[in-house]
């Protein structure tokens, strides 16, 4: 019989003193690293990179630890490793339901690889014909626009003051599509502004209209807490996405939550072992969800690893979470807006709505330059470019369409050193004020023209390499680099 868990199952029994975000910062796996920069000296790793993949948490790194000599193959062992291991995975699939505030009765969660697999799958299953309509945004990150294109015709609503999705044109379009519209799929929080979408409003909507809601919550779930609300809820949430690998348990693993009748119906999109209920040479009987979406062996210990820091963050609680990165993202903006020549996106004055993602500029300056030094001088990690969300960067930067197609044309031709992007520093929950205070120190330096290195641009990627920066990464993490491969990359580098 499945044992009732809680998020907090996953946790370490003892040991573990996290109340508040504060505490989440000594809880973070290589917090405070030393990294080689250019001057030949060591400086403690900054990160702020946060929106692509945040480092793991300890408790979950001691979950699986602790797990590992249990681990075993699921669902259909019959030894009591593979018994206690289908317990525990399946489990996993309860907490993180629990934790979007889905109704078990009624809706499924699937683990896949990360958002985007989640995303493919909602849009391959939903039965979309060339003619049907989904809304999504521009502001989307590709993960949650080509997907639908690839299915059928979509419509991309515009933005308005700030980057804020346009609320107007999207009820113009509910209206207009009122009976026709199948889906609308917009992110939760976006990954350039950090715009949070007032979702449950969409929804609303989106039902009156006739149509489901997708939420790609890849941006928001480790930041905000997410409620699907009741499923006959106006405001309800019809499906919810996110990525373990930004929520503190890099281990592969994606979370999809929607309705369970959605996924009996039809057949899945990727067949194999683990889908089925039984198979003859001409007949297959489809397995309940979530393991008839969950083809072949599951990735066991990333959704072990998920539950554990969906523990973690229920522990310090998600409202602390939110309060914390709101008062951190108002320091950050008071502090960046006192460097001159420095061009921010999205809103920087009230940050109660958005997430913890700081797009900017420096005057004059490359982003990929800009992001190079960040790192190769003052051992911080950010990132640069469009940030797989093209058209809202190139709307953002005000790119003409003739100057897009001058882009475009140059990368076709090898040449990415014109790209259009931005630099984006961005915020995890265990972030504070010494991690703004360093990036704005190197910043004016930057500003002030006191960089130390010489940087030569590489055409084909667009990256910045400064001269005599060849860290010897073997000394820091000596297992692959051993390999004939990354001996000759080794030896390439220096
Ligand atoms: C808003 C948003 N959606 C989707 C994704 C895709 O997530 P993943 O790469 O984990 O599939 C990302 C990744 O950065 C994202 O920021």
């Amino acid at each position: 019989m499945q044992q009732d868990f809680s998020p907090m199952s996953f946790l370490p029994t003892s040991g573990l003193s996290i109340s508040t975000p504060a505490d989440l910062r000594r809880e973070i796996v290589g917090i405070g690293t030393r990294v080689p920069v250019l001057d030949g000296t060591e400086r403690p790793y900054v990160f702020l990179d946060n929106a692509a993949s945040t480092p793991a948490l300890r408790p979950v790194m001691r979950c699986i630890e602790d797990f590992l000599p249990w681990y075993s193959g699921v669902h259909r062992g019959t030894g009591f490793k593979s018994l206690l291991a289908t317990e525990v995975f399946d489990a996993a699939h309860d907490v993180v339901g629990a934790f979007v505030g889905a109704n078990p009765n009624s809706n499924s969660v699937i683990f896949l690889k990360n958002t985007t697999e989640c995303i493919n799958k909602v849009a391959n299953r939903a039965g979309l014909k060339p003619d049907d309509l989904v809304i999504t945004t521009m502001m989307e990150h590709h993960s949650n626009d080509l997907p639908w294109r690839k299915q059928c015709r979509v419509i991309h609503l515009g933005v308005v003051e700030e980057g804020r999705p346009d609320l107007q044109q999207l009820r113009r379009l509910l209206d207009e599509y009122k009976g026709r519209v199948k889906m609308v799929a917009i992110t939760g929080a976006s990954n350039i502004s950090g715009i949070c979408a007032p979702i449950h409003d969409i929804a609303r909507w989106t039902h009156e209209a006739g149509g489901l809601l997708f939420v790609d919550a890849a941006q928001l779930a480790p930041h905000r807490r997410v409620d699907m609300l009741p499923d006959d809820d106006p405001g309800h949430l019809d499906f919810v996405a996110l990525s373990a690998h930004k929520m503190y348990a890099p281990f592969g693993t994606g979370a999809l939550i929607g309705p369970k009748r959605f996924f009996e119906n039809g057949q899945p999109d990727t067949v194999g072992g683990g889908v089925v209920e039984v198979v003859s040479l001409d007949h297959v009987e489809w397995n309940h969800p979530p393991h008839k979406e969950e083809a072949g062996s599951p990735n066991v210990l990333g959704g072990v690893a998920l539950a554990a820091a969906i523990g973690v963050l229920s522990t310090v609680g998600m409202d602390a979470i939110a309060a914390h990165e709101t008062a951190l993202l108002t320091y950050a903006y008071t502090k960046l807006k006192r460097i001159s020549g420095l061009t921010f996106y999205g809103p920087t004055g009230h940050c109660e709505d958005k997430v913890g993602v700081i797009p900017f500029n420096i005057e004059g300056k490359h982003h990929a330059l800009v992001a190079a030094v960040l790192g190769i001088e003052g051992g911080i990690g950010v990132r640069n470019g469009c940030f797989c969300a093209h058209p809202f960067v190139k709307h953002l930067l005000g790119v003409t369409p003739d100057e897009d197609r001058r882009f475009t044309h140059e990368v076709l031709t090898g040449d990415k050193s014109h790209m259009p992007g931005m630099v984006r520093a961005s915020l995890g929950c265990y972030s504070n004020e010494s991690d703004i205070d360093a990036l704005a120190a190197m910043l004016e330096r930057i500003v002030r023209g006191e960089v130390k290195g010489t940087y030569r641009q590489d055409r084909a990627s667009g990256a910045f390499h400064a001269e005599g920066y060849n860290p010897d990464f073997s000394r820091y993490f000596p297992y692959t680099l051993h390999s004939p491969a990354g001996m000759r990359r080794h030896s390439e580098a220096s």
